[in-house]
């Protein structure tokens, strides 16, 4: 019986124990994701903030390495931002101050980069920039509930700025000054696009007058719902040394967070590039004629070039069901003058400005537009050229290859028609 007795004491005891021990440590496990450690008082700015959110982002903490990184680019520190921004008076004024979201937040940016401040210093660390910012769009957005479920997950990573890149290719401009990259957007998934474009246009290669080519793709990650094919993109990338792959998910409203990482990853690793292409993994790019028209340039031109398929007078698609849908509570205004980003060029002087201006500029949902506001703001016009196809030839042209000898670039090709028109336009047989 004693026994027993005992028996049911000490049961007891170390039940009250167990669940001691289990509650502190949940408690343990709420409290370190919930808030991170406060330090160096980064002020949670935020336009009409009613009340002072008391979370704070650490800024020192490390970045939380993933498993398979190879090499990990520093975030903020090796990119030097210009220490004064200047913003066109036309940007300014282009973009209406009234009472939509970005809106607003553009303003209260310009006003503080006005004050001599480094945009860049209140981007919070990669890990920790979605934390709170659900919140702040409940209380600044009245209708968020009826954004789009992209739209809504755009809105709460709007503030994560600098992915860490999970893979990097340290050496691509070290040998050899770089004429011309080839800034590929792409996805883990098209393998065969990339392999399309290597094969052709994109082929690391000196072309006539010394011009030396280089290309690398741009990745984020693939959905944890979609098959792993991190193994073969890693055995793509050491085979090809062309993949760059940052931390973030790839998707349609993901594209300027891409962008964005590409500029910081060129001024770190291709800084003396001349010309840098941005374009899509389904376009067909006739090179030579892109070389030619690019060494044709007198150098003013070639300095501040922002050149391709001019879009003048877009405003934003108010339908919903529209896949660039913008709600008129998050943009009011019309969009500035911008280039197709199905494939685009810059001058590589540009590229430090740029990306000292759009750190000024929040993220908008759609890249290309993006682009052309901080090109706007940087007072650089965007150059139209009639050799750019962002929307396609004409139906009777399509298979007619003296008209992709002409042109510079053309959207919307499979793999197979990309190896067809470049082995055609290179024909001996050809005569146009
Ligand atoms: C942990 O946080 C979640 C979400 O805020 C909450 O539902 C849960 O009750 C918390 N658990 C503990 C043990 O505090
Ligand atoms: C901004 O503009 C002012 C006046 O036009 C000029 O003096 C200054 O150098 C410019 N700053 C930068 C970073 O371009
Ligand atoms: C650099 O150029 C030289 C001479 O053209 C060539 O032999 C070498 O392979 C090039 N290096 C790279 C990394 O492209
Ligand atoms: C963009 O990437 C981040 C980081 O992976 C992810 O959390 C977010 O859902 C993505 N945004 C969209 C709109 O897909």
């Amino acid at each position: 019986m004693r026994i027993t007795q005992r028996f049911r004491v000490l049961l007891l005891l170390s039940t009250l124990l167990l669940v001691f021990l289990y509650s502190n440590s949940r408690k343990e496990v709420n409290s370190s994701m919930k808030e991170p450690p406060k330090s160096a008082g980064v002020r949670q700015m935020e336009v009409q903030t009613p009340v002072q959110t008391p979370v704070q982002t650490p800024i020192q903490t490390p970045i939380q390495t993933p498993v398979h990184t190879s090499v990990q680019i520093p975030v903020q520190a090796k990119v030097p931002t210009l220490p004064s921004v200047n913003i066109s008076s036309t940007f300014r004024t282009l973009i209406p101050e009234n009472g939509a979201y970005w809106n607003r937040l553009l303003h209260s940016s310009l006003k503080r980069a006005d004050q001599g401040e480094n945009p860049l210093s209140r981007v919070p660390p990669w890990p920790y920039c979605r934390n709170t910012n659900q919140e702040l769009i409940e209380t600044n957005v009245q209708d968020v509930d009826s954004y789009p479920f992209l739209l809504r997950n755009f809105l709460w990573g709007m503030k994560c700025r600098s992915p860490p890149f999970l893979m990097d290719q340290p050496n691509k401009c070290k040998e050899n000054a770089t004429f011309l990259l080839f800034a590929i957007k792409s996805m883990p998934a098209h393998f065969e696009r990339r392999q399309a474009v290597r094969d052709t246009w994109g082929q690391e290669r000196l072309y006539n007058g010394g011009l030396r080519v280089r290309t690398a793709f741009l990745l984020g990650t693939a959905s944890p719902d979609d098959p792993d094919l991190s193994v073969l993109v890693r055995f793509e990338a050491e085979n090809y040394g062309d993949i760059l792959q940052a931390d973030f998910h790839d998707s349609l409203l993901n594209l300027t967070l891409k962008m964005n990482a590409f500029f910081r990853w060129t001024l770190e690793r291709c800084p003396r590039v001349s010309f840098v292409f941005s374009g899509d993994d389904d376009v067909m790019v006739n090179t030579p004629a892109l070389l030619s028209y690019l060494s044709s340039l007198d150098s003013s031109k070639a300095s501040r070039l922002y050149a391709g398929d001019v879009i003048k007078m877009a405003s934003p698609q108010r339908d919903p069901k529209n896949k660039y849908f913008i709600p008129m509570s998050f943009y009011e205004g019309p969009y500035p003058a911008y280039v197709g980003g199905g494939g685009f060029v810059i001058s590589g002087g540009l590229l430090r400005p740029l990306y000292s201006t759009c750190g000024v500029i929040p993220y908008f949902p759609i890249d290309d537009v993006y682009v052309g506001m901080c090109f706007s703001a940087l007072g650089v016009l965007p150059e139209a050229h009639a050799g750019f196809y962002t929307f396609d030839i004409r139906d009777r042209d399509r298979g007619n290859l003296c008209a992709y000898k002409k042109l510079i670039l053309v959207h919307r090709r499979s793999p197979r028609q990309v190896k067809k028109i470049w082995q055609g336009i290179h024909s001996p047989l050809l005569t146009c």
